[in-house]
């Protein structure tokens, strides 16, 4: 394809009907501002620019879309419509030679493809506008696509505007346009603001267009899915269940079992290998997972990278960490930030690790609070053990280097260090060092007095 457009995505709207404080382009579609998605297209298209036109929570949406090197931001001060937005990349657009495709960024569920298929229509048809149309059973809501009696695109009606019979036209302006762009700013020039609505329509410019015997044609979608625009609440939600049905279906094609698949969500980002098992319940984010792994019921993971034949049981939370081959973690265990877990260890049920590194075959199986340590080789950390890591200021540090068998209910007052190989007692409150091969103890003296519950049971009858 020899057509390189520059691309415009429209989101200044402040989104009424989300009754929201929050830009609707920033609500989440599957753990991702919806914009990210309009953008994430806009990168694997060829392209001249990207540029995002922002008024409504400006400053946030510019922040979201920070990761998008080169993306260019414009702001419409304040939301007078479509048109109005476009007018606010003029100064910019007007200096480039070629055509502009606009996307909208609620509309967020477009497949490359079909975009490739509206710029090679435009190119073929050597168009001043390309537009996206489909059929739907229910078009409420959206502008009306009007032909003449040969079929050629005449203009679109919003509904706000739209008489009865007009609202009974199925085909309906999905928002998305392919412009040359002089034609464009042309036509912009042109329209007004007298409408229902009283905003200026980026979708007068057709008429105008078609009133000046420019080429204008609609590209009809057969797949109205793609251009469900997000309007409300309720079209998020039936967004979000499409492109996870997409997710989950090209994560089953490549090899992962889903189990109540209606049920897990995972994000466009994660990246997953074959033979992994993923159960209802489970949230993936900008993952990574090896193959063979089990993902049980209801268990959250994000940011994490999970290598081979790795076993989260169910309802275990992982946030930014990385688990090595054949670790087990949970039921019940939540890996805090900075938690990395080497090959074959342990991590049991009601355990908590933040800021931790756990060497090969190490094990905290029971009960535990493991913070800013780091554990060396098939350590055994007995059931309750805790390092005390925080003095209220200040965070500690705790080494328990390979070989350690720490009894249970003991704990660690950090910073300090045991030496490989030494033994804590049970019930043990460790405070200082110890050299490799240690008996560590502190234990209260136990005092036994034979007789002395019966006895004061009796003296209190
Ligand atoms: C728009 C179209 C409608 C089409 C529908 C498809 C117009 C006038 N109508 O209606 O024909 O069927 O999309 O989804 O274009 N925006 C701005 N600045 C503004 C107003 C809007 O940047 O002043 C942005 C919004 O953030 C949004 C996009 O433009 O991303 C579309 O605006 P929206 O208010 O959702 O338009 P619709 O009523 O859906
Ligand atoms: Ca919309």
């Amino acid at each position: 394809m020899s057509l390189l457009p520059h691309i415009l995505v429209l989101a200044a709207g402040k989104g009424k009907r989300m009754r929201s404080e929050l830009p609707k382009v920033l609500h989440e579609v599957l753990f991702q501002p919806m914009i990210h998605h309009v953008l994430d297209l806009a990168y694997s298209l060829p392209q001249a620019s990207v540029s995002i036109i922002v008024g409504h929570g400006g400053e946030e949406v510019q922040e979201a879309c920070r990761d998008y090197s080169g993306a260019q931001f414009f702001e419409q001060r304040e939301q007078r419509g479509t048109a109005d937005a476009v007018k606010s990349s003029q100064i910019f657009l007007q200096k480039q030679q070629g055509h502009v495709l606009i996307l909208s960024g609620d509309v967020i569920l477009l497949r490359k493809s079909s975009i490739e298929m509206l710029l090679k229509t435009h190119e073929t048809e050597k168009a001043v506008c390309s537009l996206v149309t489909t059929h739907l059973e229910n078009p409420t809501g959206y502008g009306r696509v009007l032909r003449d009696a040969k079929g050629s695109v005449r203009g679109i009606r919003e509904e706000a505007d739209s008489s009865s019979l007009e609202k009974k036209i199925t085909e309906i302006n999905a928002g998305i346009y392919c412009f040359e762009i002089a034609s464009l700013f042309d036509a912009l020039s042109k329209i007004s603001n007298q409408n229902r609505q009283g905003e200026f329509y980026l979708t007068d410019v057709i008429e105008v267009l078609v009133r000046e015997n420019k080429k204008v044609v609609g590209a009809v979608f057969a797949d109205s899915e793609e251009t469900l625009g997000i309007n409300d609440r309720v079209a998020l939600s039936q967004a979000e269940r499409v492109l996870q049905k997409r997710v989950n279906q090209f994560h089953m094609e490549n090899g992962v079992t889903l189990r109540g698949g209606e049920n897990i969500w995972i994000d466009t980002r994660t990246e997953i290998e074959a033979d992994v098992t993923i159960e209802t319940g489970g949230r993936i984010q900008r993952s990574k997972i090896g193959k063979k792994t089990v993902v049980e019921a209801n268990s959250r993971i994000q940011f994490s990278t999970l290598h081979s034949g790795v076993k989260i049981k169910q309802g275990s939370v992982i946030e930014e960490s990385v688990i090595g081959d054949k670790t087990t973690v949970g039921p019940y265990a939540h890996l805090r930030p900075g938690s990395v877990l080497g090959v074959e260890v342990k991590i049991g049920n009601f355990v908590e690790v933040k800021k931790s590194v756990f060497k090969d075959g190490a094990k905290a199986s029971h009960l535990s609070y493991i913070g800013d340590a780091e554990i060396g080789k098939a350590v055994n950390l007995g059931c309750g053990f805790i390092t005390c890591n925080y003095d209220g200021v200040n965070k500690h540090k705790t080494i328990i280097e390979e070989g350690c068998f720490i009894g249970s209910d003991s704990q660690i007052i950090a910073p300090l260090t045991l030496g490989a190989r030494s033994y804590v007692a049970s019930g043990t409150t460790v405070t200082k060092s110890a050299p490799p091969e240690s008996l560590v103890m502190a234990r209260v003296k136990q005092i036994t007095k034979p007789g002395y519950a019966k006895r004061f049971l009796k003296n209190n009858e």
